[in-house]
């Protein structure tokens, strides 16, 4: 493999560096091209080809279809590990230690108090409200009852932010679904696993004592597991830009909160549930909306289809496909819906257009399916993805931080007007 790259811009030759990572991925250093060129960028909507940083958190191989957590597979993760010791290992760099979990667990459940003037804020929600808009808000609030920002040169304070987000964001989960069901804010308990302590919070009734279903835990694990870090996605390139102003870590996982609500990213397996519900309700004819989803003219797509990197399978759709058939047969459900999703599955692996394509199911596929089956509404599927994905975003804003990396301010092509002269209103 060369070390450089040669670029031939008419009579002017540049050489740039190539910079290799650690699992031989290759990528051209153009720090120097605007200079070198007299203000030559390069342009790449959607960063199908940019590279954003340097990162030694997650590495997947979409053509392999391969992720791994700091060097850990997802597949012994999701088969082995407790959700609290992959966030661990995602944040700090290596599996915690028997005492390093012990004193990460015990610090985060002091801290997973909440300011009861919080629930005032909630209260002011109408109960219709999106519950991804409400804990997008009610993360960012937290920066008002949380004031002091944290100095990234000091280990303390960025553990001491860790620990907090980490108590306080599953409260502000549970508080997001129960104020829509109705049910009164209520608190966990220090003597429970961090993952059983969510399901507590969650869905306990004013009126039993809840108790966890193992299953249902051991699945809700997995999910946590699998969607706690993906690169540089749409989300966590928003948490480091944000974070890369030097926005302290709750306002960034704000915005990273926003960017996943869409439906082409984490509002994805909401739309999946939705879009299998319209199928059985129009009588579950999955060739129809096959051809739907084809049609070039037809803005319809198969939520749950396709990927940005994963161009083979998602490893974790994988996991998770075997998960949804465990959790629905320990339950005893017989869920239509599934038969649509395997059907769709199905004529999707055998289609020209889906396999010419390279469109697989995602995780989002089948993770719908086990929230439903929890007894979750559909609305907080999302919700749960953030659930997930919070250490992975804390792990990402921490690198962004200590690796001082600059602020992210991209450069464009203007394709607008030329300067032109001001016309007063009457003269228009
Ligand atoms: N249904 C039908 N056609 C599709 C689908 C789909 N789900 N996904 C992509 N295509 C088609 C496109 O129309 C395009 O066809 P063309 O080449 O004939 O124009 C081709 O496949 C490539 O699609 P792009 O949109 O260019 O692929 P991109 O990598 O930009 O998008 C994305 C990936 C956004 C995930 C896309 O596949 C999609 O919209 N899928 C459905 C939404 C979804 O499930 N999102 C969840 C992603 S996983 C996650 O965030 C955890």
């Amino acid at each position: 493999m060369p070390d450089i790259a040669k670029l031939q811009i008419g009579d002017n030759s540049y050489e740039f560096p190539l910079v290799k990572g650690s699992e031989n991925e290759v990528a051209i250093d153009i720090k120097t091209l605007r200079g070198a060129t007299n203000g030559m960028i390069t342009i790449d909507p959607g960063y199908k080809n940019t590279g954003s940083c340097k990162s030694a958190i997650t590495f997947l191989d979409g053509e392999k279809g391969i992720l791994r957590y700091r060097g850990y597979a997802i597949e012994d993760l999701a088969e082995k590990a407790d959700f609290l010791e992959v966030a661990y290992a995602l944040i700090f760099g290596d599996l915690p230690t028997k005492e390093q979990l012990e004193k990460f667990h015990a610090d985060i459940k002091s801290n997973s108090i909440v300011d009861e003037d919080v629930k005032k804020i909630i209260d002011a929600f109408p109960k219709n409200a999106h519950p991804m808009g409400v804990l997008s808000s009610l993360t960012s609030a937290l920066v008002a009852f949380n004031p002091s920002s944290v100095n990234v040169d000091s280990e303390e304070e960025m553990y001491n932010a860790i620990v907090k987000i980490m108590g306080k964001f599953p409260v502000l989960v549970a508080w997001a679904m129960r104020k829509k069901q109705g049910l009164p804010l209520n608190y966990g308990s220090k003597s429970l696993g961090y993952v059983a302590n969510i399901m507590k919070m969650m869905f306990e009734q004013p009126n039993e004592e809840y108790v966890a279903n193992p299953v249902i835990k051991d699945a809700l694990n997995k999910l946590l597991i699998l969607h706690a870090d993906h690169e540089q996605n749409c989300s966590t390139s928003t948490v480091r830009i944000v974070g890369s102003s030097h926005a302290g870590l709750f306002a960034s996982l704000s915005a990273g909160i926003s960017a996943l609500w869409g439906p082409l990213h984490g509002g994805a397996n909401q739309a999946v549930l939705e879009m299998l519900e319209a199928i059985k309700e129009d009588g579950g004819d999955t060739k129809k909306y096959m051809a739907k989803a084809k049609d070039k003219n037809d803005p319809f797509r198969l939520m749950g289809f396709g990927h940005r990197v994963y161009k083979n399978f998602d490893p974790r759709a994988t996991i998770i496909k075997v998960a949804a058939h465990e959790v629905l047969q320990d339950l005893g459900i017989e869920d239509p819906i599934l038969d649509i999703a395997r059907g769709l599955e199905q004529e999707a692996l055998n289609d020209p257009y889906f396999v010419d394509r390279k469109l697989y199911p995602n995780v989002d596929f089948y993770s719908g399916i086990i929230y439903r089956a929890m007894g979750i509404p559909v609305e907080m599927f999302t919700v749960m993805f953030a659930l997930g994905r919070l250490p992975g975003w804390i792990a990402q804003w921490k690198e962004m931080r200590e690796n001082k990396e600059p602020i992210g301010r991209p450069r464009q092509i203007y394709t607008g007007e030329n300067s032109r002269d001001f016309v007063t209103a009457e003269n228009r």
